[in-house]
């Protein structure tokens, strides 16, 4: 299935400078993958359960994703009419996805063998879609990261504490985690993106004893590393000094977001069932109309979706993501014009529905469907033309006059400057119903 896109340019910048690709293309893929497919029970189980390096290590012993296909992940993404794909190169139990000179706690050294980073470049890429890498600053198995609270260790008692900590150099682990950025940003051709994930200072409103933030990372130094190694990329911000977008993580903004008063590129990133690593008992799913609506909610608030999908151990995507992600695909097949390029309408959206627009055309999502008529304020004498999305099947409107009162036998009551549109009485059959609206060139 091909999902068509208005033409967009390629290296532009938006108006907040940032390359222009990253809010037209709006819908992206998450990865997150690593030792924790096999336990299978959430990525922080290292943490939840208070795990050794020797209980972990199983995992490392027995991590063989036979059916891993780089490929096919590429086109589910692209199918599904994400743009763009971020995968975790290290998630914060440190085993790393690429082959690594600086540890080997690598998936190269794995009965698997494989670079897999190496793998899922060269297969985005193919697919035509922008790379992104998630990197974790956090490292629960290296052996110079000191424990916080955070840390699997962090329970063993102020004692055992101090003696683990003993000899452990947070400036060592930070030229470790630069190496990693640099080998991660070198030696695998452009990276479009970059995902630090994350700080957490105690005094930066974090409950987290010993909690970490820039200066343990380096971050400025890292962030200008990251700039001269891939001029162009879009850093987050979660280094903790500000970056090129914000990520609010399992909530959706209900307004565009701001920084100082000034509007920010945003990304909410987003789970299908809460966890982000594959957790085979968790039936918390969110239905494809679900998340349609979030996307578009999302856009309506000048804001992209990173959808996150949990490979298993055995390196494919389950039955439910795929089912996620065919949904997410019909319905951007029909509906990609409200989504790719667009952003914020000045014009206010009734109850029950948001607007996203593009140039002249201003799309109104239905996220109820009402009986017949939809009421549209301000659009009186401003619109052209309009249809549903799905078919492109005609869509009749009129402004009723101001005068007429709603008792009468007819519509009315509608103030001046109101279109009102007619819809069918049949939904039509889509996860999220679209009108598009062709706005009068002066409208
Ligand atoms: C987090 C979590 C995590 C996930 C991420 C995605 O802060 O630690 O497991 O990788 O956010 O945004």
């Amino acid at each position: 299935m091909t999902i068509t896109a208005p033409a967009q340019p390629q290296t532009a910048t938006d108006a907040t400078g940032l390359p222009a690709w990253f809010t037209h293309d709006r819908f992206g893929m998450f990865i997150h993958w690593g030792l924790y497919a096999l336990p299978a029970r959430h990525e922080w189980i290292k943490n939840r359960e208070y795990i050794t390096e020797d209980a972990y290590q199983k995992y490392f012993d027995h991590f063989d994703p036979d059916l891993f296909d780089a490929a096919d992940w590429a086109r589910r993404a692209r199918e599904a009419g994400m743009k763009y794909v971020v995968l975790t190169t290290k998630h914060h139990e440190g085993f790393c996805l690429w082959d690594t000179a600086l540890t080997d706690y690598k998936s190269t050294n794995t009965r698997f063998g494989r670079d897999i980073v190496r793998e899922f470049v060269d297969a985005v890429r193919a697919e035509g879609l922008k790379v992104g890498f998630y990197h974790s600053l956090i490292d629960w198995h290296h052996p110079d990261f000191t424990i916080d609270g955070h840390h699997p260790r962090r329970n063993d008692g102020d004692a055992e504490i101090a003696r683990l900590n003993e000899g452990r150099d947070m400036a060592r682990y930070r030229e470790y985690l630069h190496g990693q950025v640099e080998e991660l940003l070198t030696d695998y051709g452009q990276i479009d993106y970059l995902f630090y994930d994350f700080s957490y200072r105690e005094d930066d409103h974090h409950d987290v004893w010993g909690g970490k933030g820039r200066d343990d990372w380096g971050s400025e130094e890292l962030l200008a590393l990251t700039r001269r190694l891939q001029p162009g990329i879009i850093v987050n911000d979660r280094l903790d000094i500000p970056g090129d977008i914000v990520t609010p993580e399992q909530y959706q903004p209900d307004k565009p977001m701001e920084l100082d008063g000034v509007q920010v590129p945003w990304e909410a990133c987003q789970t299908l069932n809460g966890s982000w690593g594959y957790d085979r008992d968790n039936m918390n799913v969110k239905s494809v109309d679900l998340l349609v609506r979030m996307l578009a909610d999302g856009v309506s608030n000048n804001g992209n979706m990173l959808l996150n999908i949990g490979p298993t151990g055995r390196g494919e995507f389950d039955g439910v993501s795929r089912a996620t992600l065919d949904g997410m695909g019909t319905w951007m097949h029909q509906h990609g014009r409200s989504v790719y390029g667009a952003g914020p309408s000045s014009f206010v959206a009734p109850p029950n529905t948001v607007y996203t627009q593009r140039g002249n055309r201003l799309y109104l999502h239905l996220f109820a469907w009402p009986f017949e008529h939809v009421h549209l304020a301000g659009l009186a004498g401003k619109v052209e033309y309009a249809q549903l999305l799905n078919d492109a099947s005609e869509i009749a409107f009129r402004s009723i006059d101001p005068s007429v009162r709603a008792i009468t036998t007819g519509l009315g009551g509608q103030p001046a400057g109101t279109l009102t549109l007619t819809l069918p009485i049949q939904r039509p059959d889509v996860a999220l119903p679209v009108v598009e609206l062709f706005l009068e060139d002066d409208a």
